[in-house]
């Protein structure tokens, strides 16, 4: 059987409480009705961790409890932070690390990205980390020089049993909330590339078993056609996880991917 694919929505800064909840109201009432083999992960702004963990911890939940960000530091004197203790207090099991928006909006370079990455693995929480580049850095012909970079940095410094329990999402900046996705190809030909160095460093079995996604204006049109590609694991998904039918969709394509194969 096909490895299952995993689907992470990515809420950013958006919805008020209210609506929070009913999201994940309408998220959990439309997933009653299957037998997934995907694995669903929900990633709402922290401050309402609580709402995901409470539902993700009921025997018949269909999804995971993820979250957006999380402290370099350990617990103590850093105000506004949220330590990787509190996630795991909370029984978060996700959390994305160094998303392009707070690499650029928050100065979070590779060495942030991996010291938060090792304050998570070492909480038992699974680190998501993004990585990408800009238009510029495309059409310049460095996509793969600058992804390899971030690649190296971060995951190729991991010990092999770190690594089983991280997680990659290759989000092209030019894709994320433009409408304009990277084509099955250009996603397919990256997250390929990713796997490659993985598999340079730490050998074909760890390479396959890495769960590497796609994220950028992945949408309930274009799912299938993404999850299809060989070494697209599954997707993170912006704009369109705030949208049940649409959410449900692209997991809905997720779960046609496993069931083909
Ligand atoms: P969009 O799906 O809105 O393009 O966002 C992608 C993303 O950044 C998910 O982390």
């Amino acid at each position: 059987m096909a490895k299952p694919k995993i689907v992470i929505g990515n809420w950013k800064m958006n919805k008020d409480f209210e609506e929070a909840e009913d999201l994940i109201t309408k998220i959990e009432e439309e997933l009653a009705d299957y037998q997934l083999q995907t694995e669903v992960v929900l990633c709402p702004p922290a401050v309402y961790a609580e709402l995901v963990t409470d539902h993700a911890s009921l025997e018949d939940s269909r999804f995971y409890a993820g979250l957006q960000n999380v402290s370099e530091f350990p617990n103590g004197a850093y105000t506004g932070e949220i330590s990787a203790e509190m996630l795991a207090s909370m029984d978060v099991d996700f959390c994305i690390v160094g998303h392009s928006e707070r690499r650029k909006f928050f100065g979070e370079t590779d060495e942030i990205v991996l010291k938060k990455m090792h304050r998570l693995l070492d909480n038992q929480i699974v680190p998501v980390m993004c990585c990408g580049e800009t238009l510029e850095e495309r059409k310049a012909g460095k996509h793969f020089e600058v992804v390899g970079k971030q690649i190296e940095a971060t995951i190729c410094t991991l010990k092999p049993e770190e690594l089983e329990r991280t997680m990659i999402a290759y989000e092209p900046i030019w894709a994320i909330g433009t409408g304009e996705t990277a084509t099955p190809a250009q996603a397919q030909e990256m997250l390929a590339f990713i796997r490659s160095l993985i598999e340079k460093k730490f050998g074909t079995e760890l390479a396959v078993y890495t769960y590497i996604l796609y994220g950028g204006s992945c949408n309930a049109k274009n799912a299938l056609e993404l999850f299809s590609q060989p070494d697209v694991d599954g997707g993170l998904i912006g704009g369109a996880s705030l949208k049940p039918e649409d959410f449900i969709k692209i997991i809905e394509a997720a779960e046609t991917v496993i069931k083909d194969n």
